[in-house]
């Protein structure tokens, strides 16, 4: 399609996951004019990919308040109250919205680790983020005051002016950063190879604060040798963890970061999915039996891969970073709505409520949440730097499920900008918490809950 070119948006969106669409249908409906850019097609993101469902207290025996408590204790200490307040209240709301734009979740909510109550909701079985990204993408197609600018990289941010893209100046009030995680650096990913972070690279080269990229969440259960994912909600409909001799280790439904670590000890483990309903899951059936596997007859064998960026961009929970003018939400943010260890289906959930909650925050445009503004910019703002196998293998190496201070003390010189941030948090905290597992410290530290590890550009890594 011919590049857009209003000569002013209200607000630019960058990314085309359910955060990036959701705010951009949001401000659209408040009468803004609103460019969307991407890097790749409009369904290509990591929310399009993911099979996990949306987490909503809707249940006759669930609550917000049950929900809450459950994602506060899989959070370990670390989540922000206000922020899993807003993310568990605003649920309900959230999936009417999806309802009224078509929408149609499958009748019996799923069972997944870390919830009390059944409440993970699906569309068809895996394919939820690919239908609720497939109907929001239609209706920002459809609406005439968005226009979408695919295959556009954004290089720089000008917060309050707009951002450079490889091709052109991008002129905006206010800008909604949702480009998505930084999973795709550990050589061992169930993400699409682009997640790498670039709006969290951009953000901090615009003087914004990051904070908590310590915390990767590994999922257990990719099919070894690949990143195809073997959903959770299998194990929710009690799918097996079997070690080579075919017995139990573990409990399939305790929290990712326990599993995920059982399941790395073990070396090779299995999943069994010969008791469950396996008609519920067709598209993931089909997948495994055209990777040469028969699921009815064997279990088969899986391995941890990355999975999930619980840092990002430091926001309040109306998205407004350390940056006039910068907005940011979904996995690129750091609402401190997962804290150290992400309960599963609450991205989704987080990408419909903060991605709308930015929106209209960046457009009554209500300044900086932090100390005044931007810290300042890295000079010169030196990009993402470069990513290719031998980075991602030594992300995997020294940033993986055990991390210890001699391998991050060495990611610290890494060429990718990313791995270097990851390495400086992970070298900061020092305890053992979620998703960050160090080998020499490897207990929980008391005075370390609540406490970030905040990266500003030309400061030293601060615990806050
Ligand atoms: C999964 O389906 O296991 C992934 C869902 C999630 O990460 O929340």
């Amino acid at each position: 399609p011919p590049a857009p070119a209003s000569d002013r948006y209200d607000l630019a969106v960058v990314g085309a996951g359910i955060a990036g669409l959701t705010a951009a249908l949001t401000a659209a409906a408040q009468g803004a004019r609103v460019l969307v850019a991407a890097k790749g097609p409009i369904l290509a993101s990591a929310s399009y990919h993911a099979q996990g469902g949306v987490a909503a207290a809707v249940g006759a025996d669930d609550a917000p308040r049950l929900h809450f408590r459950d994602t506060i204790a899989a959070g370990r200490g670390l989540c922000r109250e206000s922020a899993v307040r807003v993310l568990t209240e605003d649920a309900a709301a959230r999936i009417e919205d999806l309802r009224a734009l078509g929408v149609r979740f499958d009748d019996e909510p799923g069972l997944e680790g870390g919830h009390s109550r059944r409440r993970v909701l699906h569309v068809d079985g895996a394919d939820t983020g690919r239908r609720i990204s497939e109907t929001l993408a239609r209706h920002v197609l459809a609406h005439p005051a968005i226009d979408l600018a695919e295959r556009e990289r954004v290089t720089a941010l000008e917060p309050g002016e707009g951002f450079r893209t490889e091709r052109r100046e991008v002129r905006a009030t206010a800008t909604v950063l949702a480009a998505g995680g930084c999973a795709a650096l550990w050589a061992r990913t169930t993400n699409p190879l682009g997640s790498l972070g670039e709006g969290i690279a951009l953000a901090y080269c615009a003087g914004a604060a990051v904070a908590d990229l310590e915390f990767v969440q590994f999922h257990p259960t990719a099919l070894r040798g690949s990143g195809f994912l073997l959903s959770e909600a299998l194990r929710g409909e009690g799918a097996l963890l079997l070690d080579e001799e075919g017995r139990r280790f573990t409990d399939e439904l305790a929290p990712r970061d326990v599993v995920a670590r059982a399941v790395a000890e073990r070396g090779t483990v299995l999943l069994d999915l010969r008791p469950i309903d396996r008609d519920r899951f067709p598209s993931l059936m089909r997948r495994l039996v055209e990777a040469g596997h028969d699921p009815a007859l064997d279990p088969v064998p899986i391995a941890p891969a990355a999975h999930y960026t619980m840092g990002g961009v430091v926001t309040d929970v109306d998205g407004r970073t350390e940056v006039p003018g910068l907005y940011a939400a979904g996995e690129c943010a750091c609402t401190g709505v997962h804290g150290a260890n992400r309960l599963a289906s609450n991205s989704l959930l987080e990408c419909l409520v903060f991605g709308r909650r930015a929106a209209l925050a960046a457009l009554a445009g209500s300044g900086a949440s932090g100390p005044a503004a931007a810290s300042g910019r890295e000079s010169p703002p030196d990009g993402m730097g470069v990513v290719d196998d031998d980075v991602r293998r030594a992300v995997w190496e020294h940033a993986g499920l055990v991390r210890d201070e001699a391998g991050l003390v060495r990611l610290r010189d890494s060429p990718a900008l990313l791995a270097r941030l990851v390495a400086e948090c992970a070298l900061a905290r020092r305890e053992s918490r979620g998703g960050h597992f160090r080998a020499d410290y490897p207990h929980e530290d008391t005075g370390l809950a609540g406490v970030h590890t905040v990266l500003r550009p030309g400061r030293p890594p601060a615990l806050e």
